[in-house]
C-alpha cells in the first residue's frame, strides 16, 4: 500500500506536492469516490483517477545490480557523485534501491519501482540473509569471531546472532578475509561490528542476498530478476527471512 500522492507522482502526473494539492482540491477519485484527505493509502487493485482520467501504474520491474565501490545507493546526490541509477539510464521507470550499501561497499543491490516489494524486503521483521566478504586489518582471534557470532554491543544495541567464517589470513600483512552472514540491515553494520573487535574493514563486498549471487555480472552491470525469483523473495521474506 502506498500513499495516494506518491502513486500520482510516480505515474508522472504531478510532483508529490502538486499531487497533494490535487487531492485537497477534490480532483482525485479512488474507486469512484472523491478523496480529499492526504493520509489515504492505495494498493495495486485500487482504481485512481485524476480529473476523471485513470492513473496508469508503471509496470513493476526488478533488477539485480552489481554495485561497484565509489557509488551512492541513491537516485540522486547533492554533491554530484555517481549514484546507482546512473547505471540504468536506458530504463525509463522510476526505480530505486532496496536498502543500501555504503559508498565504499561493492556487491549485490536490488532495485525496483515496486514499493510494496521493497518495503517487504527491508522490514526488520522479515530481514533476508545477506552474506558479506570483508577484508580486515588485524587477524581476529577465535574468541573475537565467536563474539561476532553471538552478538556484540554497538551504539544502537546488541546485534542479532551471525555466522562468521575466517576464509584466509596473511600473517605478514596482518590482514584477514572473513565471511559474515547477517539478517539485520543497520547502518554500516558490518564495518561497525568489526570495529567493535578492533579490526578495521579495508574492503567490503556483499556476495549474496538470500539465494541470489553475482554470477555472470561485472561491477556496474545488472540483470532483471526472473518472475520466479521475485516470487521466491516475497515468499522468503514472509516466511521470516530464511532464518
Ligand atoms: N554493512 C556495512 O558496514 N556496510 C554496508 O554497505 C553493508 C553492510
Amino acid at each position: 500500500m502506498e500513499r495516494l500522492q506518491k502513486v500520482i507522482a510516480r505515474a508522472g502526473i504531478a510532483s508529490r506536492r502538486k499531487a497533494e494539492q490535487l487531492i485537497l482540491q477534490g480532483k482525485v477519485k479512488v474507486n469512484g469516490k472523491i478523496v480529499t484527505e492526504l493520509g489515504v493509502k492505495v494498493g495495486p487493485r485500487d482504481k485512481v483517477e485524476v480529473d476523471g482520467i485513470p492513473v496508469e501504474k508503471e509496470e513493476p520491474v526488478y533488477y539485480l545490480f552489481y554495485k561497484p565501490r565509489g557509488v551512492i545507493s541513491s537516485v540522486k546526490d547533492d554533491k554530484g557523485r555517481k549514484v546507482v541509477t546512473d547505471f540504468f539510464k536506458d530504463i525509463d521507470k522510476r526505480i530505486y534501491p532496496v536498502g543500501r550499501l555504503d559508498y565504499d561497499t561493492s556487491g549485490i543491490l536490488l532495485l525496483t519501482n515496486d514499493g510494496d516489494f521493497a518495503n517487504l524486503l527491508m522490514h526488520p521483521r522479515y530481514e533476508i540473509e545477506k552474506v558479506y566478504i570483508a577484508k580486515v586489518k588485524k587477524i581476529p582471534t577465535r574468541e573475537q569471531l565467536k563474539q561476532l557470532e553471538k552478538g556484540i554491543m554497538l551504539e544502537d544495541g546488541m546485534t542479532a546472532p551471525a555466522k562468521v567464517k575466517l576464509l584466509s589470513h596473511d600473517k605478514q600483512k596482518q590482514t584477514a578475509i572473513i565471511e559474515i552472514r547477517i539478517h539485520e540491515g543497520r547502518n554500516r553494520q558490518v564495518r561497525r561490528m568489526f570495529e567493535a573487535i578492533g579490526c578495521n574493514v579495508m574492503k567490503l563486498k556483499r556476495e549474496r542476498y538470500a539465494f541470489l549471487d553475482l554470477k555472470g555480472l561485472n561491477p556496474g552491470e545488472y540483470r532483471e530478476l526472473t518472475p520466479h525469483e521475485v516470487k521466491q523473495l516475497r515468499a522468503l521474506a514472509l516466511s521470516g527471512g530464511g532464518k
